[in-house]
């Protein structure tokens, strides 16, 4: 089985990162990670992917002109190491619409809300501050707009009433780790397909709960 070829993007932590490789480890997983490249030195999520001896770069956004100038040699960079898909795991970057329609439907990120709701940054104090009973994370296909793109997994957490942001960011980090690798195999082996403005499962045998994930299954 020849596997999707994946290249990750980071600013930080990595900490989806790591489930994705984790997720990769299985030689039946239908992917590989065969580059992480980040925009910041330094950083614990750069560690990981050498511990898992995957090849890393650095391309630092200060060093370029402008946003399109960085997007382009990220742009090569991908390219270069032959990505199939590109997963945006804690990337702060917003990417141009150059870049983002390059990679239209090859790339895919990870967001801490339910979206639509609570898009940008923020979102654990926004949503208490809001007072939703329900948050959670959703992994997408990119569009030029600005955490907007067709929904490939979601999955929902409770907001409990004594929540601070730290102790729902936790909740809803804990469901991040189980819905990315889920949403990087139903892409990479196919089952998880855009159709216009949506993502259609392919197979009755895919895991259909992924669109309701009750809690108490992730
Ligand atoms: C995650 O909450 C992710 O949803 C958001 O940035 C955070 C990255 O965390 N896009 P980590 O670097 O994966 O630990």
């Amino acid at each position: 089985m020849a596997r999707m070829k994946v290249a990750a993007l980071i600013s930080g932590r990595g900490s989806n990162l790591q489930a994705l490789i984790d997720a990769c480890a299985d030689p039946a997983f239908p992917a590989e990670i065969v580059h992480v490249l980040s925009n910041v030195a330094g950083v614990m999520g750069l560690e990981r992917a050498e511990r898992a001896g995957i090849a890393t770069s650095v391309i630092n956004h200060r060093d370029f002109a402008d946003r399109v100038a960085f997007d382009r040699a990220v742009d090569g960079r991908l390219r270069s190491v032959g990505a199939e898909l590109v997963c945006l795991a804690g990337f702060m970057r917003i990417l141009s619409e150059e870049f983002v329609e390059g990679w239209r439907d090859r790339l895919i990120n990870i967001h801490p809300s339910l979206l639509p709701s609570f898009k940008g940054l923020h979102t654990h104090e926004r949503a208490i501050a809001a007072g939703v009973r329900f948050t959670g994370c959703t992994v997408h296909f990119v569009r030029p707009a600005m955490d907007d793109g067709p929904v490939i997994v979601q999955a929902a957490v409770p907001v409990h009433p004594d929540d601070d942001a730290e102790t729902l960011g936790q909740r809803v980090l804990t469901a991040e780790h189980r819905c990315y690798p889920l949403a990087l195999k139903l892409v990479a082996s196919g089952l998880a397909v855009v159709e216009g403005d949506v993502v259609r499962l392919r197979s009755v045998t895919a895991p259909q709960n992924v669109t309701l994930n009750p809690t108490d299954e992730l």
